[in-house]
């Protein structure tokens, strides 16, 4: 089917703007499957290692292929799985996150990623939340959010977030990493952080996810974003 004829929802924005939690619950109230793209470069990074940036692209390219990515379920409780397995709490480390944002650097796995991508949109209406859904992966979605907040405020959310996981995090180190996240992902050549031009901005900062939530819901059934 052409992904055209598709309804999906892209969901692009930074580092620790909501994005996953707004796409989850979207997906929830619609009964849409929904993707976070991040964990699939994600689970690159963590399947390939550190190094895989600087690998020769043939080889590189042939890594990403043999790596096949599938959803199951719908909406709250859509699981994503590779190769079978379903990818878990091991990928959501600043470490991993920061490979994977040097891997999504890389032209080859972007594309890799990308065709992926389609295939599962291809499949089933979808709430797809990334980077460069809006620009590059759906660029014909039928809705389209960019989400955005202050650095400080995305700080402070995941913050909060790894706290709320038992994980170890103070303020300062996680705005720096923020800030080189946003840095990485703003600048890269290929595919970088940008809204669509036909997305809405939706500013979270001082918004709750409630909040955010009815202004993304009110928009897609007016159809007032995207296509
Ligand atoms: O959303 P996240 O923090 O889980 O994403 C981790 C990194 O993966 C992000 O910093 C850049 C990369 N990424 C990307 O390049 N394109 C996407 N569509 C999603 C994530």
């Amino acid at each position: 089917m052409n992904q055209e004829t598709l309804p999906i929802v892209t969901l692009d924005g930074p580092a620790g703007v909501g994005k996953s939690t707004l796409a989850r619950r979207l997906a929830g109230v619609l009964g849409w499957p929904y993707l976070d793209t991040g964990a699939m470069f994600r689970t690159l990074a963590l399947r390939l290692g550190a190094d895989a940036a600087a690998l020769p692209e043939a080889v590189l390219r042939a890594r990403c292929a043999a790596l096949s990515f599938a959803l199951c379920g719908c909406g709250e409780t859509t699981r994503l799985l590779c190769d079978g397995a379903e990818v878990g709490e091991e990928i959501r480390t600043e470490q991993v996150g920061h490979m994977a944002a040097q891997l999504g650097a890389c032209p080859v796995v972007r594309d890799c990623l990308k065709q992926a991508q389609r295939r599962l949109g291809a499949q089933s209406p979808l709430v797809a939340e990334g980077r460069d859904m809006g620009t590059e992966v759906f660029p014909v979605a039928r809705y389209k959010f960019f989400l955005d907040a202050d650095p400080e405020v995305r700080a402070a959310r995941r913050c909060a977030e790894l706290q709320a996981k038992g994980m170890q995090a103070d303020l300062a180190t996680v705005a720096a990493q923020i800030r080189e996240r946003d840095q990485l992902d703003r600048n890269r050549a290929v595919a970088p952080l940008r809204p669509a031009p036909d997305a809405l901005i939706v500013d979270t900062s001082s918004r709750s996810i409630d909040e955010v939530l009815a202004v993304l819901l009110h928009a897609v059934k007016s159809g007032s974003t995207g296509k």
